[in-house]
């Protein structure tokens, strides 16, 4: 997570708080220069169990005028995940260590151990440099999104130093893990459930771009894609997130925050924010679910550092296709599927905004590559074997790619916050 304010300092005096009774301000958006606050918004609480409105499913979609989220206590959370216990613990970013939780589904209150609904907790480590106001984006971003494909926000605590927030628990954690860490838990993904996780997070970004309010999502990368027992994706993390540009500007200028290796170009380049510049972090993503590697990696040989200059030679000549899949698909995949999937990347990762595709169409394509089925028509994709795999070591509780700086070595530290003028 993490969070940013456009090119002005953070606006601290829109935010009052009390115990139980936040008041918060949306998110600012600064179109091409030009700073202008959001309106603000209240949340509101909701006495028993959760509110209507957030069981609710919205297929298509939806975006609540106000948050409408439950507010826990500390004791409620530190109950739920039995203090905080070590063995509970998920995973961890840069905000700080997510837990796994139980409360009681009617009263909300904590459920015996292993019953009752499960809850993920994410509580802010005293030291993260990403704190209040990335907390503060992903309550009025995720808090108002309702969509299939987006994780649902159940509500947060704001107690003291205290700031936490509880999600619905997704069975199968992150995209990441499952395409880099070895282990019984992670056994291979199929071709057919890397398209259908690859268009569930599609769906799920094509919501965000299309809706009333533009948002771009900003942090897209293998780590904030979770999924469910289904293998059904769902984007989380929207402490990044920012309102689309207003009118007729093409972008939205600010603080160049992100992911290294995901981040656009001419965002890292110019600080000129499009929604185009998601499609780049997704094109990223689809090309780590093709050749099973991660965006940066300096364990890979040199020249292979970084996925996407190793890999578009490859992705634009289909014999030479087969070198970049992953191994671990071992050849079951169709080729031709694969063709179109790495055209799409290549797309997804053009230099220009302006050349890379809509969401909409890349939802469009990819469902078209899954129409194409999961079954090697070639036998030639069989005996493909990829270049130089390597399998690298991975910490039991972090996730990171070891190329993600930790920030100023504190935290989880997942995430770079400004990326330094050398990469400019
Ligand atoms: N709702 C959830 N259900 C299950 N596991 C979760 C949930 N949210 C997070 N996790 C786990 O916790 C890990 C850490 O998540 P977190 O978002 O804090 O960090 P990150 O995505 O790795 O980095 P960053 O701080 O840049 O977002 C995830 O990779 C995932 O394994
Ligand atoms: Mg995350």
């Amino acid at each position: 997570m993490g969070n940013c304010w456009g090119t002005g300092t953070p606006d601290k005096t829109s935010i009052s708080r009390s115990a139980t009774r936040p008041s918060m301000s949306s998110p600012g958006t600064s179109t091409t220069g030009t700073t202008s606050k959001g309106s603000s918004s209240q949340f509101s609480r909701s006495s028993g169990g959760f509110s209507s409105s957030m069981e609710e499913v919205f297929p298509d979609g939806k975006i609540l005028p106000t948050p409408n989220l439950r507010i826990f206590s500390f004791t409620e959370l530190k109950t739920a995940t039995r203090n905080f216990r070590p063995d509970v613990v998920l995973g961890e970013g840069g905000f700080g260590k997510v837990y796994k939780g139980w409360i009681d589904e009617k009263t909300h209150g904590h459920a015996k151990s292993g019953s009752g609904k499960v809850i993920a907790v994410k509580k802010l480590n005293s030291e993260s440099l990403q704190g209040l106001e990335e907390w503060q984006s992903e309550v009025n971003f995720l808090g108002r999104l309702s969509h299939p494909n987006l994780v649902k926000l159940l509500g947060y605590c704001w107690e003291d130093k205290e700031l936490l927030l509880a999600y619905e628990f997704m069975t199968r954690g992150s995209l990441e893990n499952h395409l880099f860490r070895r282990g019984a838990a992670y056994q291979p993904l199929s071709w057919s459930i890397r398209l259908k996780i690859a268009l569930g997070a599609a769906r799920g970004l094509a919501f965000l771009h299309t809706s009333e309010k533009q948002v771009i999502y900003r942090d897209f990368k293998a780590s904030n894609i979770l999924l469910d027992s289904d293998y059904n994706a769902k984007i989380s993390d929207f402490g990044l997130a920012k309102n689309g540009p207003l009118g007729s500007e093409s972008h939205v200028t600010t603080r160049v925050m992100g992911t290294y290796g995901y981040a656009a170009p001419e965002y890292v380049a110019t600080g000129h924010l499009y929604v185009k510049s998601d499609v780049y972090g997704f094109g990223v993503v689809l090309l780590e679910m093709l050749s099973g590697q991660r965006a940066l990696d300096p364990n890979r040989p040199s020249g292979q550092h970084n996925l996407v200059e190793w890999a578009k030679p490859l992705l634009s000549e289909r014999r030479k296709l087969a070198r970049l899949m992953d191994p671990r698909l071992e050849g079951q995949y169709p080729s031709k599927g694969a063709f179109r999937a790495a055209q799409l990347t290549l797309k997804c990762i053009a230099s220009e905004p302006k050349n890379r595709p809509s969401m909409k169409e890349v939802v469009v394509t990819l469902e078209q590559v899954q129409a194409i089925g999961d079954k090697p028509i070639e036998s030639k994709t069989k005996s493909a074997r990829p270049i130089n795999h390597q399998q690298r070591p991975h910490h039991p509780m972090t996730n990171r790619s070891p190329f993600q700086p930790k920030l100023n070595g504190v935290g989880g530290g997942a995430r770079a916050q400004q990326l330094p003028p050398g990469l400019r």
